[in-house]
């Protein structure tokens, strides 16, 4: 019999215990059967990343998934050290570097701005996909293809049924990993965010 997708979630969010979504994200994924939930800033407070371990992670790993609030259009601080510290050259990309190479990336992300605001007249001004390049690239450098993130907005003003939904899509995706017939687009290169509900 063929081994189950296994799936690796790292997990960042500098104030967990303030958290509406995503701690409740986490707590749900790690109930699934081949999902590793990592949470980087219970393991690394001190931003000490033993590259080596993080890299043996990657590597048993067919779907990543960065899961993350998003804070000053990016990802926290110990997110982005850990990708500085763990995708190296020669190992993650250039020459020699084709550890990650075929495997699945996917982002899911809270905002703690409206769909709204998001918009040319919108005190963000930008739709949040002007954002997204970074990490689009970043996986596609590394060999790894890109599906259509995941993303809640207004994830403090969101009611409970709109939040509901969104950690019942994220399960679902999850355990149906990597049959997701609901998003024929997955398998292509669109960078069209998915929206919360
Ligand atoms: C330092 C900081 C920066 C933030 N930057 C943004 C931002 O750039 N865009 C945005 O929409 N929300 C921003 N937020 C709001 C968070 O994204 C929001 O609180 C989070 O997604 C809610 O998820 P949680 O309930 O899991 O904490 C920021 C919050 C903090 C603390």
């Amino acid at each position: 019999m063929s081994k189950p997708p296994q799936i690796l979630i790292l997990y960042a969010h500098p104030t967990p215990h303030h958290s509406r979504v995503n701690r409740r994200l986490a707590q749900a994924a790690a109930k699934l059967q081949n999902v590793k939930v990592h949470d980087l800033y219970e393991l690394y407070p001190d931003f000490h990343i033993p590259v080596r371990r993080e890299q043996a992670l990657l590597q048993e790993a067919d779907l990543i998934v960065f899961q993350h609030p998003v804070q000053w259009y990016s990802m926290p601080a110990l997110l982005k050290q850990w990708v500085d510290s763990v995708f190296t050259p020669g190992w993650a990309y250039g020459p020699g570097g084709d550890a990650l190479r075929g495997k699945d990336f996917w982002l899911v992300a809270t905002l703690g701005g409206s769909e709204r605001s998001y918009q040319p007249e919108g005190h963000n001004q930008r739709p949040f996909s002007a954002f997204l390049p970074p990490y689009q690239q970043t996986a596609e450098l590394c060999g790894m293809r890109w599906l259509p993130p995941h993303l809640l907005f207004g994830a403090h003003q969101v009611n409970q049924q709109a939040l509901a939904a969104y950690i019942d899509t994220y399960k679902k995706r999850l355990s149906r990993y990597p049959n997701w017939p609901e998003l024929p687009a997955a398998t292509a290169t669109t960078t069209a965010p998915l929206t919360g509900t």
